[in-house]
């Protein structure tokens, strides 16, 4: 991670605090930017007591474009300049996985048309394939969708038939989640070969295909009055079926917050992002995270022992009783959050 020349502060001792900010369900909710998220960054930006600039990261389950065309995008939202030195999404950390499979051929899952096999490419996966493709080559894996022509202009030409696939990873949410159930099953049950014959557990490839997930939602904020149904939710369709039809659930590696992997990268990426700006390499003493989804957000918090403050503008509802786990502070909105994490800090 190269240090961005940007308007380092080098020399200046920094903040004793920072903040990690979920995104959707508290700075936006889908596209819509919610008019506190620019005021609360603002704050950070140097609009404060003390004219100095408070450190903050993105540390979001989304996911399903670049790192870079998703902080151009932020830039654009926030009004601020979003680098992607201080921007962490669901999949990010499925970089860490490229070389492992470099050689291999794998499926990727979600987002539209080609976007995530494309960020798959961009981090180092030579042999990326989505359920689009597989479609493309055979329509009769899955008879109720129609390839349409936007589809099969990106679809990648590939005989899966000979081609064993090693590893599945969920990019993000699935758009058609009957079509990748479909194809998870016959990847699985066939021990790779979509379309191969079914092969009982026992005389499979050892290890059986790898199933990864970066995102464990089951709801989260969209612009719509109730929270929407995320990928932890499909994760949780997939293995329904899957157990109807061999009795058992398949194992799979989860990424995402809340997971203990997760904040610990977000930690890292934080240290770097001090360096960035202050040029000084330390964590800083006080962390707070601020989030809409307590067993997301608010989880993950409270097991880095990062203060967390929980918004009312995204997946919880008091309505429906205390949150749990409990954080440390409750807060109408963003801008209430970080005024009150100033309160406490400046
Ligand atoms: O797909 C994104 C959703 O699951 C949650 O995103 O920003 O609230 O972590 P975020
Ligand atoms: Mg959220």
């Amino acid at each position: 991670r190269q240090i961005h020349v940007e308007a380092l502060h080098t020399g200046t001792k920094p903040p004793a605090f920072a903040f990690v900010f979920d995104i959707d369900g508290v700075l936006l909710q889908g596209k819509k930017v919610l008019p506190q998220a620019k005021r609360a960054l603002a704050l950070l930006e140097g609009q404060n007591p003390r004219g100095i600039k408070i450190p903050y990261i993105f540390l979001t389950n989304g996911g399903g474009v670049s790192e870079s065309d998703r902080c151009q995008m932020l830039t654009r939202q926030l009004g601020f300049q979003i680098s992607p030195s201080q921007y962490i999404q669901g999949h990010t950390i499925f970089k860490t996985l490229a070389h492992k499979y470099s050689d291999k051929t794998v499926l990727v899952l979600g987002g539209k048309l080609d976007a995530v096999r494309k960020v798959a490419e961009g981090y180092g996966f030579r042999n990326a394939y989505n359920t689009i493709d597989v479609l493309a080559w055979n329509p009769s894996v899955w008879p109720y969708h129609e390839v349409t022509p936007a589809e099969l202009e990106v679809a990648k030409r590939v005989d899966l038939s000979r081609t064993r696939v090693s590893a599945v990873f969920v990019f993000h949410d699935p758009r058609d989640w009957a079509l990748d159930v479909q194809v998870l099953c016959d990847l699985i049950q066939s021990d790779g070969i979509i379309g191969g014959p079914y092969i009982p557990p026992q005389q499979r490839s050892q290890p059986p295909i790898d199933l990864y997930f970066c995102n464990p939602d089951l709801l989260w904020r969209s612009d719509f009055e109730r929270p929407r149904l995320g990928q932890g939710a499909f994760k949780e369709a997939f293995q329904a079926v899957h157990k109807a039809l061999t009795g058992s659930t398949y194992p799979y590696v989860q990424y995402g917050k809340p997971t203990k992997a997760t904040y610990q990268f977000a930690e890292t990426v934080l240290t770097d992002r001090l360096e960035e700006i202050y040029g000084v390499r330390h964590p800083p003493r006080h962390v707070y995270m601020i989030g809409d989804n307590p067993k997301s957000d608010i989880a993950g918090a409270v097991a880095a022992e990062w203060n967390s403050v929980l918004v009312q503008t995204g997946v919880f509802d008091p309505q429906q009783g205390p949150p749990s786990p409990r954080p440390t502070h409750i807060a109408d909105d963003v801008e209430a959050a970080v005024k009150w994490a100033f309160d406490r800090e400046l």
